[in-house]
């Protein structure tokens, strides 16, 4: 892990996307758990009270994880599940696999509705379900974001799928910032087979649907790219009065 105790702004300027993963560097179990913990709007809360960004969006969660855990120290490899509302933990364990074990893994906190479904080798399976993408799974972690669908677009309707999106870009954000701050990086993917996914967790119909995923792990530069000061460059210019172009 590279980068610790560095400021907010620093985080915020410096963070990049992952391009590759190093295929070695885990993460802390209490690492994890901090950064999960930090995509939990706190559903019980009145909105505006929710910790910051999940007080900018004004309704209630309706994105799960479904996670391929790799290199997490001090927990098993394997698949586990993140109800991001903690009253939707037994919708979930309904609508994937009868046979998933639902234990929490050591140490987690009380307050973090994670949960060990299957105990195994994911990485090669994690980047199958990624459109064959190395990253994920050779990262700490990587993850499924599970949308509650049918039910969600029914009770609001067919605008409130962009609406899944925007809860989903949200959670990406926060996990690139978490990611950055821990010494380590993410990446969005985009590039997902839905069909295979559903069916490594066990969903079925359109009770929930994967809009997103992402990965998170020890990441290695790609030497071709240069990366140029992130805006610290053109406030300064703009302080001096000048125009950059
Ligand atoms: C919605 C979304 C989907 C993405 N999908 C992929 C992907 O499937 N594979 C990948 O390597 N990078 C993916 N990325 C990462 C982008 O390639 C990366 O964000 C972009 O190159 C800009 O780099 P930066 O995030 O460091 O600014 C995705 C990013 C976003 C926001």
């Amino acid at each position: 892990m590279k980068s610790v105790g560095v400021s907010a702004g620093q985080i915020i300027r410096q963070r990049r996307s992952l391009l590759a993963c190093d295929g070695r560097t885990s993460i802390p179990a209490e690492r994890f758990y901090r950064m999960l913990a930090r995509v939990m709007p706190r559903a019980e809360l009145p909105v505006a009270r929710r910790p910051m960004p999940w007080d900018a969006i004004p309704w209630d969660p309706a994105i799960h994880f479904s996670l391929f855990v790799h290199r997490v120290k001090g927990i098993d490899p394997g698949l586990y599940a993140l109800a991001r509302d903690p009253g939707k933990v037994a919708t979930l364990k309904d609508c994937m696999h009868a046979h998933f074990a639902w234990e929490a893994p050591p140490g987690c906190p009380a307050s973090l509705p994670l949960f060990l479904l299957e105990r195994g080798d994911a990485r090669q399976l994690a980047s199958q379900v990624s459109c064959g993408q190395a990253i994920a799974g050779e990262g700490a972690f990587s993850l499924g974001m599970i949308a509650e669908y049918q039910a969600s677009l029914a009770a609001h309707g067919p605008s409130f799928y962009r609406r899944l999106f925007r809860e989903a870009g949200a959670i990406g954000q926060v996990l690139y910032l978490e990611a950055e701050a821990a010494g380590v990086r993410s990446t969005g993917i985009g590039c997902f087979f839905d069909d295979p996914v559903h069916q490594v967790f066990g969903l079925k119909d359109l009770a929930f649907q994967s809009l997103y995923h992402f990965t998170v792990g020890g990441y290695v530069d790609d030497l071709r790219l240069t990366t140029l000061p992130a805006y610290g460059r053109r406030v300064k210019a703009r302080q001096r009065g000048m125009d950059l172009p």
